[in-house]
């Protein structure tokens, strides 16, 4: 089994993420986080806003609707141009993205390749009840559209000056046209979005700073943050001056994209002004300049960055799967056993100790095999720390508390405990 192969198994065995509609044979592109995934998920989710809104005073979130009015969607030039160039093999069929293919070779079976042909991968979707009355409109086919539109309300409500910023984390929906990988490319998935207003004068400025905070901030959740790359665009949209990538760079993946990051300057919120009639400069009080501001845009997937954090984290040393995931990120922070299961006085004093700790820190339980077999099936889930409850904690109120990378064991107060882990996920 290679290494994507494990680690889709193990999402499945232990509950991190389940085919979508599986019952039903599946759907292609749709998968559904289970209740490890969806605690691993929310802690990245977690981990990002705290960053964005609260590591910086100018920069406030929205949660906009997946549905918005069609007109926007022309604005954004999506309908026209939100195309994906697929080849297909004249001999198996298979077809492929033209932009992954390296040359006019089948990457299957060698045949020959048609032509490209354009597809647009925008989700349509109806409102309206009646036959001939309902209006066409799209599921977003990337969250920061809702921003643009809410651009002027936020800095209107929220008194906020340029520069500023609107983050929004969300769900958008693409016909992908070779959905695949897993959750590297799917249909309906997660994006963590920052639009950065500002004056057309400090764009570079910003630009660089943006580069640069993106890439320690996920660099600061990897193993191995060297995998972690730089990937400049050559063909840039019209409106760009420059885009770069973050890609993860090891196996399988050589070179995939997590994050763009991007100069989309005034045309967002010129196109919305002109398609909607409204005005949508921006008054600076102080100097008395009206302008249009301009948008440095970071829009990272927030599936694809879970998918690289298991594969980033998986280990097997001898017969032990460990998942080396940062702590914050890691769906139990602790375990807590008795020794054994048997005796009630050791099992009492271990849901004692759970109790105390389960309010605070995402705790796990589990009295069922041997205590081998328990830090076995915690290393798997990337459970950092277990507690285990024995005879000697009946006498001095101490307990053994067992690191999942260095499997060394400390003996600690039991009253110590929350104020440990506590300083740990600092
Ligand atoms: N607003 C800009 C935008 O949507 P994008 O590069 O198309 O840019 C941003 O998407 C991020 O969304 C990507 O870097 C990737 O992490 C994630 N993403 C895009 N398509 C995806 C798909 N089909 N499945 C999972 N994640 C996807």
């Amino acid at each position: 089994m290679d290494l994507m192969e494990k680690v889709v198994s193990l999402c499945k065995r232990r509950g991190f993420v389940f085919p979508g509609s599986e019952i039903y044979g599946g759907l292609q592109g749709f998968y559904d986080y289970g209740p490890l995934g969806v605690e691993m998920k929310n802690n990245l989710k977690r981990l990002w806003w705290q960053w964005m809104t609260v590591e910086h005073e100018n920069i406030v979130g929205i949660d906009g609707a997946i549905i918005t009015h069609p007109r926007v969607w022309e604005a954004s030039g999506h309908v026209k141009s939100f195309v994906d160039p697929l080849s297909e093999c004249k001999k198996c069929h298979h077809r492929f993205k033209t932009d992954d293919l390296k040359d006019n070779q089948c990457p299957d079976c060698k045949g020959e390749l048609t032509e490209p042909r354009n597809y647009n991968i925008l989700v349509p979707t109806e409102l309206g009840v009646i036959e001939g009355e309902k209006v066409k409109t799209y599921l977003r086919g990337e969250a920061c559209q809702t921003i643009y539109l809410d651009y002027k309300n936020v800095w209107q409500s929220s008194r906020l000056k340029i520069p500023l910023g609107i983050c929004q984390i969300g769900k958008a929906f693409r016909n992908e046209v070779t959905p695949g990988n897993f959750l590297f490319r799917q249909r309906e998935f997660e994006q963590w979005d920052l639009q950065w207003f500002c004056h057309p004068s400090e764009m570079d400025k910003w630009f660089e700073y943006w580069k640069k905070a993106r890439m320690d901030w996920y660099q600061g959740l990897f193993n191995h943050p060297e995998n972690l790359v730089f990937f400049e665009h050559k063909k840039l949209a019209h409106y760009a001056k420059k885009a770069f990538d973050i890609q993860y760079q090891a196996s399988p993946f050589d070179g995939s994209e997590m994050e763009g990051i991007h100069w989309r300057g005034d045309w967002d919120l010129s196109r919305h002004g002109e398609y909607s009639g409204q005005d949508l400069s921006y008054k600076d009080l102080e100097t008395n300049e009206t302008f249009i501001p301009q948008i440095i845009e970071t829009s990272g997937g927030v599936d694809r960055t879970f998918l690289f954090l298991l594969l980033d984290a998986y280990r097997k040393e001898g017969e032990r799967v460990i998942l080396k995931l940062n702590p914050k990120v890691a769906p139990y922070k602790v375990a807590v056993f008795p020794l054994l299961a048997n005796k009630e006085n050791l099992v009492n004093k271990a849901k004692e100790i759970y109790d105390s700790l389960k309010f605070t820190i995402k705790t796990a339980w589990d009295d069922r095999g041997n205590i081998g077999k328990r830090y076995f099936s915690q290393d798997e889930i990337g459970t950092p720390w277990c507690v285990t409850v024995d005879f000697q904690t009946l006498e001095d109120g101490t307990v053994t508390v067992r690191d999942r990378d260095t499997t060394k064991q400390e003996r600690l107060p039991v009253d110590k405990l929350l104020a440990y882990f506590q300083n740990k996920l600092k």
